[in-house]
């Protein structure tokens, strides 16, 4: 973040106390921030009591081996049946578990608790069906519609652990998290629908069954569009309806108890280098803290409050905070399958007005996208029913924050800006709604139960008003337990940096304020979040080399008024390319599309610059920083470690020769 923006940050001096309503009767009071830090364990086996346990732990925390913790050690239980059977046993089957709302606009309806359950338990003898064990992986590849929820709960109820890859990714991606945790079933549809047209996934999945070797041994869809598969779409000896598979299934399914240590799910997520990081979470603890954090921090009272979360079931978010969180809690959710301007701007408040939502989560480029579009939109629906609202995934800047607040929020509502990450499983610093006076731009302190800190390059928390890395000094139940099959990557990655004080480093920088409030200031290694996603400048610059035409590139994420990031490019051409008199922009719409390609839309650079030469170090690291002011359009820095100082005159005159 650069100084003109920091020292904005400080200069914000709104503050927002909570509703007088809302703190008289929160869930979560002042005093527990007290409770939780005398006896940090004994707190977390009290939260764990949300749980229904076959089997009660006999230790609350092992961490007897750093950094690898095992929480409620000993203890049994089932996640689906945590998430789904207890809600009916308790009588409350006719409760609405979903509103989902399709994104063409009559397609839309109202699943209860009773009938989730039927589904889920079809669903997993379906899949026993179809070979799927204990322990075994299934890849998701949905879009957002129910049976994409049934089947994560399937997978769970049978202790599978999914590994669900948003539909957005392509093939390559898709094939390479297939390969690596050796999923041998996946789960998709014949498409989903994308500002009114069908846009098809299985050929995706077919693409990437065919460069995953022999992993993949059936494939489940969904006939969500109807769309035609082509003669090629469809191989009878692998491929299996979901209405043929799951329709007549059993809605029976007899459950069984798993450790408190099993594995429930991975997620891969972006790391430094180019090849992505398995995120393994396990059951007990994971669901604890998801569950935990959706009750206290969104104040849930399951009985009258109707919940959104806007995020993709492709995303971790979509994970703790659509799927495990709000239903271990029993909450009535809505789940919308389109995106936010079709088929106008205002659908998701029209969504909003309908179903009366209470609790609403979004993210800060959802809302800077809003605000361009213009308040009159949202003026035009009764947005009253809103009581709380959350963002999450990147900073939320102070204008977002008081939008979002006058707008959406009408003045009165409180926002909570929610810090985590894929590795946390669940959120770590949040203000409280019923406690906390909310700062624009803050997340302000860690939640009661978890503990973190800003310190300095050796590891010493840094007094308030200073600046250093985000770290968490405790372990917590959702923590991740290492990367899918890479003990040392995990232990390199995470727990390396503040080895002697045995400290999370969490990547992100962060700053406290005079009261010692935490404001995050983005990522300090090579992981870029762009739009609330987290990209690897690595693994797009090893994209982009992968193209013959390539010699060398260099990544860097430029800020971006409403991206938060952008992808940025700079791409030495090889010899034979610059010779033959080619149109870069030719060049340059290729690049963008074969990043797509192997990655996925949404790593496509918004800007990719062809230059002669990198800045370099004499030792031959590329200089980011410096290719960072070029993008950003700004004085370029220090060039004196350079190997070349004339590097960066070179690329600034021929940016400009070629604008
Ligand atoms: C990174 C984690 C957590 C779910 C979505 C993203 C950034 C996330 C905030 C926030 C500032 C935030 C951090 C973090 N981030 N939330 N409220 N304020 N930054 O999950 O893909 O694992 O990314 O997102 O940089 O490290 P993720």
């Amino acid at each position: 973040m650069s100084e003109e923006t920091l020292s904005n940050l400080s200069r914000e001096e709104r503050r927002f106390a909570p509703p007088e309503a809302l703190a008289a009767e929160a869930n979560v009071t002042a005093d527990w921030y007290d409770k939780a830090a005398e006896d940090r364990v004994a707190f977390w086996a009290e939260q764990a009591g949300r749980l229904h346990w076959d089997q009660p732990w006999d230790r609350v925390l092992d961490w007897d081996d750093p950094p690898f913790a095992k929480w409620f050690v000993g203890g049994k239980l089932n996640a689906s049946v945590n998430c789904v059977d207890r809600h009916v046993d308790a009588g409350r089957g006719d409760k609405v578990a979903f509103h989902w709302v399709g994104e063409p606009e009559d397609d839309a309806r109202s699943i209860t608790y009773a009938e989730l359950k039927d589904e889920v338990c079809k669903a997993a003898n379906a899949l026993t069906e179809l070979g799927v064990r204990t322990g075994d992986r299934v890849a998701i590849y949905m879009p957002m519609i129910p049976e994409t929820v049934v089947t994560m709960l399937a997978c769970a109820r049978l202790g599978a652990p999914h590994t669900v890859v948003f539909g957005g990714f392509s093939a390559d991606a898709l094939a390479s998290r297939i390969v690596d945790c050796e999923a041998h079933v996946v789960v998709t549809a014949d498409g989903g629908y994308r500002r009114g047209a069908p846009s098809a996934l299985k050929p995706a999945v077919d693409e990437a069954v065919a460069k995953s070797g022999d992993v993949v041994r059936k494939v489940l869809v969904v006939r969500r569009t109807g769309q035609d598969l082509g003669d090629a779409g469809w191989d009878d000896t692998r491929d299996v309806w979901w209405h043929d598979a799951v329709d007549s299934a059993s809605a029976e399914h007899t459950p069984e108890s798993f450790d408190s240590e099993h594995p429930l799910y991975v997620m891969y997520t972006s790391g430094t280098t180019g090849k992505p990081k398995g995120i393994l979470h396990t059951t007990g603890g994971y669901l604890v803290g998801s569950a935990y954090t959706h009750w206290g921090i969104f104040d849930l009272k399951p009985e009258t409050d109707v919940y959104w979360c806007t995020a993709d079931i492709g995303w971790v978010t979509g994970h703790s905070y659509m799927v495990y969180g709000p239903l271990a809690n029993g909450t009535t959710s809505v789940m919308y399958e389109g995106t936010p301007d079709s088929p106008h701007k205002g659908r998701w408040w029209e969504i909003i007005e309908k179903y009366g939502v209470t609790l609403f989560y979004t993210a800060p480029t959802a809302i800077r996208t809003f605000m361009k579009w213009g308040s009159d939109i949202p003026a035009k629906f009764d947005l009253s029913s809103l009581r709380l609202l959350g963002s999450v995934g990147e900073p939320i800047n102070p204008e977002a924050y008081i939008w979002y607040r006058e707008t959406i929020g009408a003045g009165q509502t409180p926002v909570v800006d929610t810090w985590w990450q894929t590795e946390t499983g669940a959120i770590m610093i949040s203000p409280l709604p019923g406690v906390t006076h909310g700062k624009p731009g803050s997340a302000m302190k860690a939640i009661p139960g978890v503990a973190a800190d800003v310190v300095d390059d050796e590891g010493k928390p840094v007094p308030n008003g200073s600046g250093g890395f985000l770290v968490l000094t405790e372990p917590w139940p959702s923590m991740l337990r290492t990367l899918w099959g890479d003990d040392e990557r995990f232990k390199d990655t995470y727990w390396s940096r503040f080895r002697s004080q045995g400290y999370y480093f969490a990547g992100d920088g962060a700053k406290k304020d005079d009261d010692g409030d935490i404001w995050l200031l983005g990522r300090v290694d090579d992981v870029m979040n762009v739009s609330g996603h987290r990209l690897s400048t690595t693994e797009i610059e090893s994209a982009l080399v992968s193209h013959p035409k390539v010699a060398e590139a260099a990544v860097v994420g430029a800020a971006d008024e409403m991206t938060g990031q952008a992808v940025c490019a700079f791409v030495i051409l090889r010899d034979e390319v610059v010779g033959d008199g080619g149109d870069n922009a030719d060049i340059v719409a290729e690049l963008r599309t074969h990043v797509a390609k192997e990655i996925g839309a949404i790593a496509k650079p918004r800007q990719i610059m062809i230059v002669p030469e990198l800045p370099k170090t004499r030792s031959g690291k590329i200089m980011r920083r410096l290719l960072k002011d070029v993008a950003e359009d700004r004085q370029v820095g220090d060039v004196t470690t350079l190997a070349d100082s004339t590097v960066m005159d070179l690329i600034s005159s021929n940016l400009q020769g070629g604008k």
